[in-house]
This record gives C-alpha cells, structure tokens and sequence, in this order.
C-alpha cells in the first residue's frame, strides 16, 4: 500500500475518534486490586525490558510443563523467527491433565450456557474435560487423522468445540476452525486451502431461537474438497441428511472409543492451528501459530491481564471462530486451569438482558466483550443491567476495535459499578495473544487508551520512514512475541509483503494506526489498510468485492468501510450492472442478500448502490477516497486527476452527499 493511501486511511479513521483523554478520564487500581493482583509492581516492564528473551524463558518454563527442555530460547532471522528451540510438550496436555495430577480433577473446567431457557447449563470438569479429550482424540485417530493432518472444526459454541480442538492437540493434528455463520462457500475456500482430512460440525443450532442448519452448510462447504469424514454432534436435533461411508455420529464414536490417549510429543515449532482471517486480498490468509510459543503467551497473558485465580469464574463472549474465542475462550483460561463461562447464544435473546442475567446467576467475576456490544447495550439503557446484582464482577475487558468514550464510562459505571477496572486490550489473529493493555494491578485505565506493551514486548508508533512519531502506524519491535504468527499458510510471499516489506523486515507492520498517549500509553485508533471491522469482526473489503464480483449482474464493485455507530464499521458497496441489466431496488436487495450468502450474514452491506460509474484514475484505479468522502459527507479533495470527474456529479446524487458542515 502505498504511502498516500496509509495517510489518508489514518486522517479517515481519526476523525471518529475523540481527542485524547484528559487527566480527569484516568483511573488507577484499588489497593484491594492491587493487593490480589498477580503483577502490582511496575518495575515489571523495566525488567522484561532489560533482557526480553530471558523474560520469556523464565515464564515458559514457570507456566508450562515441558517433555524436554529448550536448547535455544530464541532465533530471529526476520520475517522469520523461533521460541524455545528444541523445546518439548503438548499444549492439550498442559491444558488438562496437568490439572489432574495436581488434584484439581473435580474443578469445573466449562460452565456452558445454551440459548434457549428452557435448557439448562452444562457442567464439565477438568476429569471430564479429559476424558472427552481422550475419547475424541482415539476418534480422530480412527478416522485416520495423523500428526501433521489438518482437521476443519465447524461448530456453534457447545463444549464439543473445545473437546475437538484439544483433542487435535493431543495428536499433534492441526486444527483450524471456522465460524459457525459463515457460508458454505467461506468453509469450503478454508478447508480447501488446508488440505483438511476430516471435518467435525453438527445438526444445528439456535440463533435467537431460530433453527440454523448447519449440517446443510457443512454438506455444501465440504464438496470437492479433501475432506474424506464428517463427524456431526447431535446438538438441535433437526433432521440432517448423514451421507454413507462419509458422515458418523459424533455421540457414537464417542462411546464406543477407548477413554486413553498418550499425548503426542510436540516440537515447539510444531504447528498447532491455521486460523483464516481476512486481509487485503479476495482469499483469506490461513495465520500459523505454533505451540511452545504460542501456549506460552496465551498462559501468562490470560493470567496477568485478566488476573485470574483458583476462585474465579471468566467470561469471554467472543465465538470459537475468532482468535479471541481460540486464545480466551479455550487455551488461556484451561492452561491456567481456571473455570470459564461459554454461552451459545445471541446477547439479547430471549430478552435483552439475557447477559445480565448469565453474569448474576453464575457470579462470574471477570468478563471479557467487544465495543460493539457495549455500544448495542448503551442503546438498550440502564435500566437493564439496574435490574441484576453484577457485584460478583471485579474486572472488565475489551477487546475487537477501538472503544469511544461513551462506551468505555457506559461499561464503567453500569456493568462495573465504577470499581471494576477496565482492560482495553490490543491484540491481532497474527499476535495470538493480547499485546498491549492495562495490566489490573498497575493501570492505568483510559477510555479509548489500550495502554503498554505486555512485558517482555514493544511496540512504537512510527511514520512512514520508520521513525518514532507521536500519530502514525502501530509496528512491533524485536524480539517478537513468543505466541506470534509464523507464517501464512502456502503463502509465504503474502506473509513477506503484508507485515515486514513496509519496514524491510526490521519491523512488524501491524496495519493499525496509533497514537501516543500519557503515561507511557498507547492509543489504537484503527486500520490503516483494507481490513474492516464489522461489529468487531474482520473482514476485507476485497473479499467482499470479490464475492459481489461473482454475481450473475454484476460488472465491477467498489465496497467502502463506512462509520457506524453501533457496528462501529459497516460495508456500503458501489455497483456496475453487466450491460443490459437493468437496475432496480429487488436487484439491489438481491446483491446485500447474494453477499450474505456467499460470505455470511455479518458481511451484509448496509446498502447497495447501483451506478453508471466509478471514479478512476488514468491507469483505471478506483479512487475509493472519493467513494468514501461521498458517505461521510467530507471534501472530496482533488479530482484533476480523475479520468472521469464527471463521475463524482451523478454519484453525489446518488448518495445524497451534502458535504462537510
Ligand atoms: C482491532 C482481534 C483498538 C485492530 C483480537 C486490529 C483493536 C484488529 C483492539 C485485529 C483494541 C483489536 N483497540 N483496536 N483494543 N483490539 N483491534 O484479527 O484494528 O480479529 O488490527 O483480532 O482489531 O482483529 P482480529
């Protein structure tokens, strides 16, 4: 991307957000907090700092329990890089069995939540965590699946999604799950790209009390790929089409399959799990992440940032088939052997304070969301979380796109009473784990400020020529996070292009725009490149354009990220008909459901504008500065170098731009 194009995506993204916090926005940790917390001091970050690698070391070995140790804590080579050389273990081991033997078997591992009432919540423990893991992996095996072997996990947010992932880990498979709402074609481009031999799914599932049947999806996604067996979970009890010879049970593989399974023993550098995520081209990009590293950062950043103890309960709202649901909602809080909270429903279902009333009933002490959500609630008001005791609550977390204020002091004084502090954490799939908050202990916390860099890691805000700046881009500095991304699947030119040729392989390029802010902070204000964030979701504009280019009508299509106030973003598309089509409002409907389709339904465009022309340059570019300034009522800047400013006219029409003022 060239250096234009990132400028003038910061000056867009700034102008949503406020100024900087004054001093009257900071708040600091209670004694009380600062008395339990596991990090208090901090003369922490001056210490990681003096020597990062041996920081990271001394944590591995504390946090994790290793077949062998490392012969080397770390190799840099950039783009490329290695934690804990030669080092031996097994994550799902470390993740359950470890708690066995140190007696905590009987510890609720899951608490989960189905949607509809009228059901009532799973218990799991750690011992029965074990044995499902143990059971499932012996599955896995008996379909064939080998260290090394991919496996697709295409679930809806019930327990049997960790049983699987946990499983694969044990075996050394690797396992790459996909998001229950995204459409048979988003499965079958993923699980074509990984090569997967087998793929886990279920019947269905309930979306604000809808059936949703995902063995259909499943069905579609998986034709013409390597898959060669589907395993379904019977959760909705909906009738399904089981394919001979291809499709089993989940429920009877399980009980007839040996209750034991060595763990397999993993190189640190094995890989562990591709996660797809969108970036900046049609296809989305399978991120590597390993496991020595990997287990390690998701292990001390799940316990410091989120400070958990023996006795509490955490909730992290994020689904399965986003890096927060893999980092938060599985390996984190069970590496630590913690009790964590899942809920497989939708936030406002069947009342709106349906939340409120899982926090009060269960007493979870420290809850994990998205903006987005907040803001949704901000609309709902007060009165709703008025109604539920949440004082077991004693920490908040955010996570997903940047927080404006009102959010922040909405989920301060409303959810936390005031007392819990709120940790606003950064993070990316690429960074595996959180990067730069607030530690609970330390503070400080700031609306719309993340805070510093983890101990043990930097960052810096820097201009284009790589200079520290007080606005410009977000970069990591070396030594890079142990649980960072080590490459792109089949991809590794893309890998080389999209995070280190901007800063010629010295820096990681995280494509966010930052601030500088007090207290050694910094402020993450959004992305500077073609990644959108739809209510905290990625996704890409080019992948939206690709599957909008796919329509039988459709000639070309320009999709632009636009403000929103709930969603935070939300796509707004400009079309070219094919010749002889004519436009009309069916067709544009047709194109936001056609979208919904091929990608799923939080890709929908907001609106649909059908026009004769896109503004573009001599060389036949979209200049989508211009198509972006005509939603949000900016300038529109120069046109000379338009091949047809004429273009600019009829879409200002179109939109009903009234510019700035
Ligand atoms: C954005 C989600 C501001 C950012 C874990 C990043 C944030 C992208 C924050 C990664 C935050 C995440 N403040 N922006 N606290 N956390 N982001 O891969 O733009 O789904 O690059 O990972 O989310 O999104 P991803």
């Amino acid at each position: 991307m060239g250096a234009e194009k990132l400028k003038s995506r910061v000056d867009f993204v700034q102008k949503w957000v406020v100024e900087d916090p004054k001093e009257k926005y900071v708040w600091w940790p209670s004694e009380e907090m600062k008395r339990r917390a596991w990090v208090s001091d901090p003369s922490i970050y001056e210490r990681a700092a003096k020597d990062p690698v041996a920081f990271w070391g001394k944590l591995a070995a504390e946090g994790l329990e290793w077949f062998k140790k490392w012969d080397t804590t770390y190799v840099e080579n950039p783009p490329y890089f290695k934690w804990f050389v030669g080092g031996k273990l097994n994550i799902c081991y470390n993740a359950v069995d470890r708690h066995l033997k140190a007696g905590k078997g009987d510890k609720v591992a899951i608490i989960w939540v189905p949607e509809p009432i009228e059901e009532s919540p799973r218990k799991i423990t750690y011992k029965e965590l074990h044995d499902q893991v143990n059971r499932f992996a012996n599955v896995l095996k008996s379909l064939g699946v080998k260290r090394g072997d991919r496996v697709g996990i295409y679930l809806p947010l019930i327990p049997e999604v960790q049983i699987a992932m946990l499983a694969c880990a044990r075996i050394g498979a690797v396992h790459s799950v996909v998001f229950s709402a995204f459409s048979s074609d988003s499965l079958r481009v993923r699980l074509e790209d990984a090569g997967a031999k087998v793929l886990v799914t279920a019947d269905g599932y309930y979306r604000r009390g809808k059936l949703v049947d995902l063995k259909a999806s499943a069905d579609e996604g998986v034709k013409g790929t390597s898959v060669e067996k589907v395993v379904v979970v019977k959760r909705a009890g909906n009738e399904v089409n089981m394919v001979e010879g291809r499709d089993r049970w989940w429920h009877e593989l399980m009980e007839k399959a040996e209750p034991s399974c060595e763990p397999e023993v993993m190189d640190a550098e094995d890989m562990l799990y591709l996660l797809y995520t969108s970036g900046t081209t049609g296809r989305p990009k399978g991120v590597i992440h390993t496991t020595g590293g990997y287990a390690t950062q998701v292990y001390w950043t799940t316990k410091w940032v989120f400070d958990l103890h023996d006795d509490d309960l955490f909730w992290c709202t994020s689904d399965i088939g986003w890096v927060t649901g893999h980092s938060y909602a599985c390996y984190g809080p069970l590496l630590n052997g913690i009790s964590m909270l899942i809920y497989e429903g939708s936030p406002d279902y069947p009342t709106p304070d349906r939340w409120w009333e899982i926090i009060e009933q269960h007493k979870v002490t420290v809850f994990y969301t998205a903006p987005t959500a907040i803001r949704m609630f901000v609309g709902l008001g007060e009165a709703l979380p008025k109604k539920h005791n949440l004082s077991s609550l004693r920490l908040l977390g955010t996570v997903g796109e940047p927080i404006d204020m009102e959010a922040w002091l909405w989920y301060f004084n409303n959810i936390g009473g005031g007392r819990c502090p709120i940790t606003d954490t950064w993070w990316q799939t690429e960074t595996g784990g959180t990067l730069i908050m607030s530690l609970p202990g330390v503070g400080p916390f700031m609306p719309t400020v993340a805070g510093r860099s983890f101990p043990g890691t930097r960052h810096e805000v820097m201009d284009e020529d790589g200079s520290p700046t007080p606005v410009g881009y977000l970069v990591q500095l070396s030594p890079f996070g142990p649980g960072m991304l080590r490459g792109l699947y089949k991809a590794d030119d893309k890998y080389r292009e999209t995070y280190w040729s901007r800063y010629r392989n010295q820096f990681y390029f995280t494509g966010d725009g930052a601030r500088r802010a007090s207290h050694g902070c910094i402020r993450v204000t959004g992305r500077v490149d073609d990644v959108m964030k739809v209510a905290g979701h990625r996704l890409s504009t080019a992948e939206l354009e690709d599957a909008m280019n796919r329509h039988a009508a459709v000639s070309e299509s320009a999709v632009i990220p636009k403000p929103h106030p709930i969603k935070g973003e939300t796509p707004v598309a400009y079309v070219i008909l094919k010749k002889g089509v004519a436009p009309s409002d069916e067709l544009a409907k047709e194109l936001v459901a056609h979208i919904g389709k091929v990608v799923g339904p939080i890709a929908k465009p907001e609106q649909v504008f059908i026009v004769e022309e896109l503004p573009k340059t001599r060389s036949g570019k979209i200049m989508r500065r211009i198509l972006k300034a005509l939603l949000t009522n900016d300038p529109i800047g120069d046109t000379s170098t338009l091949f047809n400013p004429e273009s600019v006219e009829s879409l200002k029409k179109k939109v009903g731009y009234t510019g700035p003022g």
